[in-house]
């Protein structure tokens, strides 16, 4: 098995595990060399403007198309579980992390999804999943047809095998498969657990930076895309594909995951989170927190993301005569968020890592009153808040809690900002 990184973010890439497998010059010889069959995966549509474009070229054992229907699949029904079509309360929400989530599964029958925004043959929205595996998925592999995973470790060590290559994660760092790319999870140092953001819009890309300037936030040569490695197995494999909102399998005579080489800029990669360059105020007030942007999915509107990926790491915070925490806002945008490790700055207690809050179209939120009156007092000095990674998958689509969510929310999340002094007029 081949292992390595190529770095860049919306680079052409090209690998081979065995050498002579590429072709060079064209995309599909009459032959490609060892008997490979050709195919092009394309993750926007061929007429997509130039620099908008993903596709990738696969030298593979045997074509994708080589397979018996799907049928429905039953063994994960809190997966990609409709969101409760009932009237939806204006209220926050917050969860610690599930307590029952399901003991012996791997990583596809152990997701859980929490948070729905539109469906996926809008082409449009996202979903917020958790996930808890304790062993390998075997003989198997999923491919979601739905839109791109962004895997979110919170606990424990994810190997991944995917069509183009091998990524090690772990909390701390972030993988992303591309849609309709299929792959497995291994778990190399037992159980695992964490977040999953899955985006039906267009694929994530890296934030315009205005006047920031050429360098900062998400650098491209941080994300690591794994060089081609394949599997020569003819074992029976079963295919899971999410497609349309259901779970659908079949079996193959073979691994799928068996491309020798590749070319293209549409691939999986990883990120490790700590080398954001995080960007803050060196004079007043707390920037608006889209300047932790990491990845961005466009809408059709300038500006309203279809899905920011924001995160909130280690960082300075020295700015005068200001109020340093988030503060109290609404907001058009719709808030999922999840802490990986440490403590958020906005709230004192109830936020664990592995849990999640969310603070929908127009919720009135904030920081809770004991970080509000610390923050209120505090005499300012240069504070490092450290040994913290949040996260927060912003949307312009109002987020559905599934059943299994709205059962399981903290009764009391309203508390949080209970009890605040009322201000006094002269
Ligand atoms: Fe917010």
């Amino acid at each position: 098995m081949t292992a390595g990184y190529l770095s860049g973010f919306g680079s052409h890439f090209e690998s081979e595990a065995i050498v002579g497998a590429l072709p060079v010059g064209r995309n599909s010889p009459q032959r490609p060399a060892f008997g490979l069959y050709t195919e092009q995966v394309s993750g926007t549509a061929f007429t997509a403007p130039r620099h908008d474009n993903r596709r990738s070229w696969l030298y593979r054992m045997r074509p994708t198309a080589d397979h018996r229907p799907f049928e429905p699949y039953a063994r994960a029904p809190r997966f990609a579980a409709a969101a409760d079509g009932a009237p939806l309360a204006p209220n926050r929400l917050r969860w610690d992390p599930p307590a029952d989530l399901l003991d012996s599964t791997d990583f596809v029958d152990g997701l859980v999804t929490m948070l729905h925004a539109r469906l996926p043959e809008e082409l449009e929205g996202c979903a917020v999943h958790l996930y808890r595996a304790t062993r390998s998925m075997e003989r198997r592999v999923f491919v979601d047809a739905d839109g791109e995973l962004l895997i979110i470790p919170q606990q424990g060590a994810l190997l991944i095998r995917t069509e183009l290559g091998v990524i090690e994660v772990a909390p701390g760092s972030v993988a992303l498969v591309p849609r309709g790319i299929k792959f497995r999870v291994e778990l190399p140092d037992g159980e695992a657990r964490g977040y999953v953001a899955e985006n039906y819009g267009l694929p994530f890309r890296l934030p315009d930076l205005g006047p920031i300037g050429a360098n900062g936030l998400a650098n491209p040569r941080d994300f690591e895309t794994p060089v081609a490695a394949f599997e020569d197995s003819d074992e029976p494999t079963e295919v899971v594909q999410k497609y349309l909102g259901a779970l659908w399998t079949t079996t193959l005579d073979h691994s799928p995951l068996d491309v020798v080489a590749w070319h293209g800029n549409y691939v999986p990669w990883r990120y490790d989170l700590e080398r954001f360059n995080t960007i803050g105020s060196i004079s007043f007030d707390h920037p608006d927190p889209s300047i932790f942007t990491m990845l961005t999915s466009p809408s059709n509107v300038a500006g309203r993301a279809n899905a920011d990926f924001v995160i909130f790491p280690p960082r300075w915070m020295v700015a005068e005569d200001t109020f340093r925490p988030p503060w109290f806002h609404r907001n058009v945008m719709s808030e999922a968020m999840g802490l990986i490790y440490g403590e958020y700055d906005a709230k004192a207690e109830g936020f664990a890592p592995g849990g999640l809050s969310l603070h929908n179209l127009m919720s009135g939120h904030g920081p809770d009153l004991d970080s509000w009156r610390k923050a209120s007092k505090a005499e300012l000095q240069p504070v490092r808040i450290g040994g913290t990674m949040a996260f927060m998958l912003e949307t312009c689509w109002p987020y559905r809690p599934t059943r299994f969510a709205l059962e399981r929310a903290q009764p009391d999340y309203d508390e949080a900002w209970a009890g605040f002094p009322k201000a006094r007029l002269p």
